[in-house]
């Protein structure tokens, strides 16, 4: 595709070093550039564009977003700042912003991020997924690994994962990755990163699914504090457009973190004695203040054996309230993927735990009701 790119920027100097970029770059031409906004509201639309870089350094950023949207429906429009601007993003995403660069650029992160804006955008419709445990062993890191493998797979959208388990994260061997970086340099750089620099903290698992994986060290928890950590997801938004969470288990800052964080909290937990079910709802108690609880927090239980809708809509009875999906009995099958460093979801593919988790990957991207396999 041929990019036909005008420039809107208030700064001479950033002005020239834009346009030198694009005219280096084959599959890019220079459209027209503009210093004032409104000139290039009022005369930009005999040039074409079909890309246009917009100067957000300047009050009423969104509703200029807004304007050119509307002058410009065929364009995708680029917001381009002096530094990544966390709280306005999702207002610009909402006024229509296709994405967001950090000036100045070079040709090849130019590039790069035209490119990846092409395939994900920066979806306004992102989802941050949050999984919550009471106590600890409840298979949320089982579930996570093969959810976020299922939801890659069957959208062929972008899906990240944040293991933020912080102590005692494993989401890293459950994938087998040697990560160069972590969450930790991940909080610690992210008031200098842009999405897309962000990206790269990630570890690649296949073309469309990241992992940012835990700390090296339980002593590193320290380094991780909360608001970087919720810039962090908040930018995670831009780059993904399903965002999953592994957090601690029990309520700590992180996990509470990240539930206010999400627009889904699965409370999760695995059946095996007789409190398992008491927990949940004691932990379910402390969501109450949630007005929209009903739809931001669902119940997943695992290892539930027969996984059948009849023994999902029993526990749901039995708790009054409604239990979103059970996952099956399927010990030996977890155990073995992750002592091999694969995935449940990969090494048992016919499983009646990979189709319940197809199952609530479907009911994710589709927005209806998990049904049992
Ligand atoms: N569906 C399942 N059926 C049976 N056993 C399971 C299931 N899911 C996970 N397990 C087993 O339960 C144990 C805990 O699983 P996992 O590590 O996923 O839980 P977790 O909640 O992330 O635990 P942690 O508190 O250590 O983070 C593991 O031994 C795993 O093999
Ligand atoms: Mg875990």
């Amino acid at each position: 595709m041929l990019y036909n790119v005008l420039i809107v920027e208030r700064n001479r100097l950033y002005l020239e070093k834009m346009a030198a970029v694009i005219q280096s770059l084959p599959g890019f031409e220079l459209a027209a550039r503009f210093q004032e906004p409104l000139e290039a509201l009022g005369q930009g639309k005999v040039f074409k564009p079909n890309l246009i870089l917009l100067d957000i350094d300047m009050d009423d950023a969104s509703s200029l977003v807004k304007d050119f949207t509307e002058e410009f429906p065929k364009a995708s429009i680029v917001c381009t700042g002096e530094k990544w601007q966390g709280d306005s993003a999702s207002h610009f995403v909402k006024a229509g912003a296709r994405g967001y660069l950090i000036k100045p650029f070079t040709a090849n992160e130019f590039k790069s991020a035209i490119e990846s804006f092409a395939k994900s955008g920066m979806e306004s419709a992102s989802q941050v997924l949050t999984f919550f445990s009471p106590k600890g062993k409840s298979g949320k890191t089982t579930l996570v690994a093969s959810l976020a493998l299922a939801l890659a797979r069957t959208t062929g959208e972008q899906v990240g994962v944040i293991d933020a388990d912080l102590q005692f994260c494993d989401m890293g061997l459950f994938f087998n990755l040697d990560p160069a970086s972590t969450i930790v340099e991940a909080v610690r750089d992210i008031n200098f990163l842009s999405p897309i620099s962000l990206a790269s903290y990630f570890c690649e698992v296949e073309p469309n699914l990241r992992v940012l994986c835990g700390t090296r060290n339980p002593s590193l928890i320290d380094r991780v504090d909360i608001p970087s950590f919720e810039a962090l997801i908040k930018m995670s938004r831009s780059l993904f457009r399903y965002v999953l969470i592994d957090v601690p288990s029990g309520f700590c800052p992180t996990s509470i973190a990240a539930a206010e964080m999400s627009d889904t909290t699965y409370l999760m937990t695995m059946l095996s004695g007789t409190y398992e079910l008491q927990h949940l709802s004691r932990a379910r108690e402390m969501f109450q203040d949630w007005e929209d609880i009903d739809e931001r927090l669902k119940v997943v239980i695992t290892r539930v054996s027969p996984c059948s809708e009849k023994e999902r809509q029993r526990l749901s009875n039995d708790l009054g309230y409604s239990v979103e999906a059970i996952i099956p009995n399927e010990y030996k099958l977890v155990s073995e993927a992750a002592n091999a460093g694969r995935i449940a979801l990969d090494v048992g593919g016919a499983s009646l735990f990979s189709l319940a988790v197809g199952r609530l990957a479907e009911s994710i991207s589709l927005h209806h009701h998990w049904e049992a396999p």
